[in-house]
């Protein structure tokens, strides 16, 4: 399966009205998780790259609140850029792929939405380190 199939796009139910938006994000429903975390990221400026990182056991879903992101996820050979800037839009990002949040608006509020609790020894931070696991050599490699 290609990385933006894996990678999918989620629309979430908006039921706003003429009082104001509403939209609502269901775990185990339209998040294909059960969500056990829940973490948002704020006050990063438009310089700034974070994530960079792979995770061996988490899945996520990330859904721009307020403002406007870019997420870059690799599989250390496909690469797809995906433009958070709509509320009532997630993109969900499987175990073992590579992962950098940048662009943000100064407005940014990035929800993150996991399946696990926070583990630390379950990140991968060497981009080198993370081919190694998956088997990729240099070679093959397209991330820049
Ligand atoms: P980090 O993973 O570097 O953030 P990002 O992926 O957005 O670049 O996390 C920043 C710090 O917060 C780091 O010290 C780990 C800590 N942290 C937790 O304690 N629990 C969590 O659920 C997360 C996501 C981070």
């Amino acid at each position: 399966m290609l990385l933006k199939e894996r990678c999918s796009i989620i629309e979430f139910k908006d039921l706003g009205d003429e009082r104001g938006k509403l939209v609502v994000v269901e775990g185990g429903q339209s998040i294909p998780f059960e969500i056990k975390r829940v973490f948002y990221i704020y006050g990063s400026d438009s310089t700034v790259v974070r994530g960079q990182h792979a995770n061996k056991e988490s899945e996520f879903v990330l859904i721009n609140v307020a403002g406007k992101s870019k997420v870059k996820i690799t599989d250390g050979k496909e690469e797809v850029v995906v433009n958070l800037d709509r509320p009532m839009i997630g993109v969900y990002i499987p175990k073992m792929v590579w992962k950098d949040m940048y662009d943000f608006s100064e407005d940014s509020v990035l929800l993150v939405l996991a399946s696990t609790h926070y583990d630390r020894t379950e990140y991968l931070r060497d981009y080198e380190e993370y081919k190694k696991m998956l088997n990729i050599s240099d070679e093959s490699e397209s991330r820049k």
